[in-house]
């Protein structure tokens, strides 16, 4: 029996009620796997101790984090706290800290949920994005001078590295290499921003090098969104900074339903610390505490951290488990259906018992 340390940061608005319905499928997998078992310890970290203690998270908090196998992440972020505080209060320092620097948001269209494109189902949009998620434009590199004055100026510099764009690169030739079309687009703005844009296009030929098996492409990333719309299955795996994989990455999920059925993990290839799980989506305040959260982006999730810890058939199962959910019509109403966060995850907790 393998056993694996998770972290359960389930955070603000519909995080705890997402990260609730995950943790129960999770166990309903256990008990149908019999071979592994996982071994959850939730933190209670958010806006809510950020009120009671001004910090997110306690300050040893990466050293408390450091010993797990993974981190199962639900959403950060509240009204009555401004968004860069709650970001940098408790997300970007695990993903930095813990130097998880592929972040890979894979996207289709599930059996059952209907794609705003006409015409567009299942099979006809297989994507994976893979987003640059230690540096470019999210570093936090700039400032503020002159506050409140006529004449104040803000900077937001974007650093890109050799080393950074070098290994995302070979991250996102070796994610295409094993997929069926091996085929990789490579996302930049290198006619505007003619610096660090034109060394991640160079740098990019310079890696290709090494997959000659992998076909690739270039594209801006203002045509990209075109692209992403008009011609679904031209695209297969993806490869763009933080700041373009982001707005991307929520375009792809939009495409495929809804941003409720997003998953992303941040993955440190290298295996030196835990990797965080986590539904792509905000703590939409909107309908927290509603029961109407949808809880597949935290299934999906779920799944890409079993694949991580090694537990590749409990991680299909789970996506079996999901896919036959959507498909017989038990869905929240963000795609078209009227059942509840519970009812949902009920009903994939049962397609896993009942699994053979
Ligand atoms: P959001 O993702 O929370 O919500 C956008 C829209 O999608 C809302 O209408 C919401 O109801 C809907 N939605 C999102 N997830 C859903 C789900 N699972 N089921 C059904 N509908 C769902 O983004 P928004 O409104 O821009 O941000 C709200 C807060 O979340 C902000 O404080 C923001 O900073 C934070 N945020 C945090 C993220 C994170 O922790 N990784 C990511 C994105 C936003
Ligand atoms: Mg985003």
């Amino acid at each position: 029996m393998k056993h694996y340390k998770i972290a359960s940061i389930p955070a603000d608005g519909i995080g705890p009620e997402v990260i609730a319905a995950g943790l129960q499928a999770l166990e309903a997998l256990e008990r149908r796997d019999g071979g592994f078992s996982l071994d959850v310890t939730a933190f209670d970290w958010g806006s809510e101790r950020y009120r009671r203690t001004g910090a997110l998270m306690p300050e040893d908090g990466k050293e408390q984090l450091k010993g797990f196998d993974a981190i199962f992440f639900g959403a950060v972020g509240a009204p009555d706290v401004p968004d860069h505080v709650t970001l940098w209060g408790l997300r970007l320092p695990i993903c930095q800290g813990f130097d998880q620097y592929a972040n890979v948001r894979p996207t289709r269209i599930l059996p059952g949920i209907e794609s705003p494109l006409a015409g567009v189902g299942p099979g006809d949009l297989d994507w994976v994005v893979v987003r640059e998620n230690s540096e470019g434009e999210y570093s936090g590199h700039g400032g503020r001078a002159h506050r409140g004055f006529p004449e104040e100026v803000g900077t937001e510099v974007a650093i890109f590295t050799r080393a950074g764009v070098t290994r995302i690169m070979r991250y996102a030739f070796t994610l295409a290499q094993a997929r069926p079309r091996k085929f990789l687009t490579v996302v930049t703005k290198s006619n505007a921003q003619r610096h660090g844009m034109v060394m991640w296009d160079e740098i990019a030929a310079e890696v290709a090098l090494e997959f000659p098996d992998v076909t690739w492409d270039k594209m801006l990333v203002d045509a990209m969104t075109v692209r992403m719309v008009k011609q679904p299955r031209s695209l297969d795996t993806i490869v763009a900074t933080n700041l373009h994989a982001d707005i991307l990455s929520d375009l792809a999920g939009a495409l495929a339903g809804s941003l409720g059925i997003a998953p992303t993990a941040n993955i440190d290839p290298e295996r030196r610390f835990p990797s965080m799980f986590e539904p792509i989506h905000g703590s939409a305040f909107d309908i927290t505490g509603k029961g109407i959260a949808n809880p597949v982006a935290t299934f999906w999730t779920a799944s890409q951290m079993l694949e991580h810890l090694g537990e590749p058939a409990a991680a299909a199962r789970l996506m079996q488990a999901v896919e036959a959910v959507c498909e017989s019509g038990i869905k929240t109403p963000d795609i078209g259906g009227n059942a509840t966060t519970r009812e949902v995850t009920d009903a994939v907790c049962e397609a896993i018992r009942a699994s053979n």
